[in-house]
C-alpha cells in the first residue's frame, strides 16, 4: 500500500507555525508524507488560530468547504486543532454544523497525535480530546521544519498576563518555560544543520524562566545561545514592554548576534486604555522603554501591534494612540480592529460600550495612513546605505529576483543571476530603492557566509 499523506493548514502566529512542524515530525515518524494540496491527502488537519473573529471565520470557512472533500473520500480524515479546539464554542458548533470532522484536539495534547489518530479511525463518532490545562513540558518530540532557511525554537509556552483582550491565556494555558539546556541542544543541532537565522518564540518571551529553579531570564538564555558557533542571527517574538528590563537591553545593544529589531507591543497610547486593557504600563513609560532602546541600539528596528476600537475607546484616546506612533515612528506595525473574544472581561464591556464599527474602521484606516507614511520615510532613509542580507529564496512575485532579509526583518529584493545560487547565504548588497514594505539592493560583494547544507523542504504546512 503507498504511503498515506498529510496536509495540514495553519491559521495564526509563529507559536501555531511551530505547533504545526511537531505535528507534521510526528506524522513523518508514523510513515505518512507530506501532501502538497489538500485533495490529494488522506489526512487533513486544521490547525486553528483564535485571536481574532476574522481567524476563526477563515476556519470555519475552510472546515465547512471540506465536507465536499470528504463526501468525495469517505476515508479521508479530518482533524481540528490549535487555539480554536480550546473554546467551548467551537465544539458545540463543529458537532452541530461539520459532523464531516473525526478529530478534535487542542493546544495540550498535540504530542498525543499518533494516538488520537489511532482512536479517530477506530471510531464512528468525532473523537475530542481537548485537555484544560497544561502538562509538564514535553521534550524531544519529532519535527519537520517548513522553512529551510530561518529556525524556530520554542521556549516558553502560555502567558499569564491576562489582558482583558486577549484570548491567549484561556487557549494556551500558564506560562511554562523549557530548561535552557534542551534549548541550547537544539539550537546547536539547528547549527549543525545550518540554520543560521534563529528565532527563540513565546507568547511572552521576556517572562521565560522566571519559573524555572534556580530562575532565569531571556538575557541569560540569549547569552548561552549566542555561544553557539554557527548561529549569525538571533531573534525572539514577542515581547511584553512590562518585562522588558534593562539588562535585556543591555545584552542586545552588546550583542553581535542579537538582531537589533525590538518588537515591542504597545496596544494603545492612552492610559485609560492601557489601564482597562490590563497591560500594567502607561504611555509615559512605555516612551521612555523606547527612550532608552534607542540610547543603547542606535540603529534599532521598532515594530508594534496596536489595536483599535477597545470598548469605550473615544477619538482622545485614539488621538493619543496617534500621537505615540508619531514620536515612537515605528519601522512598521500590525494594526487591528479589536475583535471580542468569548470568556474576555472586554467582552463583556463590548456588550455595554462599543465603538460603533464605522469609527472602527475610520480609526484603522487613519492609523494605517500615518504609520505607512513612516515606514516609507524609515526605508527612504535607507537608500545607499550597505546591509548584510540573507538570502532567503526567489520572490514568489518575480524569479529574476531574490528575496532577502535583513537583521532589522525587512525584505530586501535583489537582482538573481539564474546560474547562481545563494539561497541561505549572506550577503552584502547596498539599498537603492525603497517602499512602504520593502527595500530593493544590489548586491556589492561575495557572500560572507560559506554554501549552506541544503535542506530542500517540501511545504506541506499552508
Ligand atoms: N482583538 C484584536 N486584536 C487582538 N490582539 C490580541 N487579541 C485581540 C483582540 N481581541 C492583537 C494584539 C496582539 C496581537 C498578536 O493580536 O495586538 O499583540
Ligand atoms: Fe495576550 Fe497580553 Fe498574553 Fe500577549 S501578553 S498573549 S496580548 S494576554
Amino acid at each position: 500500500m503507498s504511503q498515506p499523506r498529510y496536509f495540514i493548514k495553519t491559521y495564526g502566529c509563529q507559536m501555531n507555525e511551530r505547533d504545526s512542524e511537531i505535528m507534521a515530525g510526528q506524522l513523518d515518524q508514523m510513515g505518512y508524507q507530506p501532501s502538497l494540496t489538500d485533495r490529494e491527502a488522506d489526512l487533513i488537519v486544521i490547525n486553528t488560530c483564535a485571536v481574532r473573529g476574522s481567524a476563526e471565520e477563515h476556519a470555519f470557512g475552510y472546515i465547512g468547504q471540506l465536507r465536499q472533500l470528504k463526501d468525495e473520500k469517505p476515508n479521508l480524515t479530518l482533524a481540528v486543532a490549535g487555539c480554536m479546539a480550546q473554546e467551548p464554542g467551537t465544539i458545540a458548533w463543529l458537532t452541530k454544523h461539520a459532523p464531516q470532522v473525526d478529530l478534535v484536539f487542542g493546544t495540550h495534547n498535540l504530542h498525543q497525535l499518533p494516538e488520537l489518530l489511532e482512536q479517530a479511525e477506530a471510531s464512528d463518532e468525532m473523537v475530542i480530546d481537548v485537555w484544560q490545562s497544561a502538562g509538564e513540558v514535553v521534550e524531544h518530540l519529532p519535527s519537520h521544519r517548513k522553512d529551510g532557511v530561518r529556525a524556530f525554537v520554542n521556549i516558553i509556552y502560555g502567558c499569564d498576563k491576562f489582558c482583558t483582550y486577549c484570548i491567549v491565556p484561556f487557549t494556551r494555558g500558564k506560562e511554562r518555560s523549557r530548561e535552557i539546556d534542551p534549548i541550547v541542544a537544539e539550537v546547536s543541532a539547528l547549527a549543525q544543520e545550518g540554520y543560521q537565522d534563529i528565532t527563540v518564540l513565546g507568547q511572552n518571551v521576556n517572562s521565560y524562566g522566571h519559573d524555572l529553579t534556580p530562575a532565569k531570564d531571556l538575557a541569560d538564555l540569549l547569552v548561552e545561545l549566542e555561544k553557539i558557533d554557527g548561529v549569525r542571527w538571533l531573534r525572539y517574538t514577542t515581547s511584553h514592554p512590562r518585562d522588558f528590563s534593562q539588562k535585556l537591553i543591555d545584552v542586545i545593544g552588546a550583542s553581535q548576534k542579537i538582531t537589533h529589531h525590538v518588537h515591542l507591543p504597545v496596544q494603545a497610547g492612552s492610559n485609560p486604555i492601557l489601564k482597562r486593557m490590563n497591560r500594567k504600563y502607561t504611555k509615559e513609560s512605555y516612551l521612555d522603554l523606547i527612550a532608552r532602546v534607542k540610547d543603547r541600539i542606535p540603529d534599532a528596528s521598532l515594530t508594534t501591534d496596536i489595536i483599535v476600537g477597545f470598548p469605550g475607546e473615544t477619538e482622545q484616546d485614539f488621538l493619543e494612540t496617534l500621537d505615540l506612533v508619531r514620536q515612537v515612528r515605528y519601522d512598521a506595525a500590525f494594526t487591528f480592529i479589536y475583535s471580542p473574544r468569548e470568556k474576555t472581561p472586554a467582552a463583556r464591556w463590548e456588550g455595554r460600550d462599543p465603538v460603533p464599527n464605522p469609527v472602527k474602521k475610520d480609526r484603522l484606516n487613519r492609523l494605517m495612513e500615518l504609520q505607512y507614511q513612516i515606514s516609507w520615510e524609515a526605508n527612504q532613509a535607507l537608500i545607499g546605505k550597505e546591509e548584510l542580507v540573507l538570502v532567503e529564496g526567489i520572490s514568489k512575485k518575480n524569479d529574476r529576483v531574490w528575496a532577502c532579509r535583513t537583521h532589522s526583518n525587512k525584505v530586501v529584493l535583489i537582482d538573481r543571476e539564474p546560474a547562481e545560487d545563494l539561497i541561505d547565504r549572506f550577503v552584502p548588497v547596498r539599498i537603492t530603492g525603497a517602499k512602504t514594505f520593502y527595500l530593493s539592493g544590489q548586491q556589492v560583494g561575495k557572500p560572507v557566509s560559506p554554501p549552506a547544507p541544503r535542506r530542500r523542504i517540501e511545504l506541506p504546512i499552508v
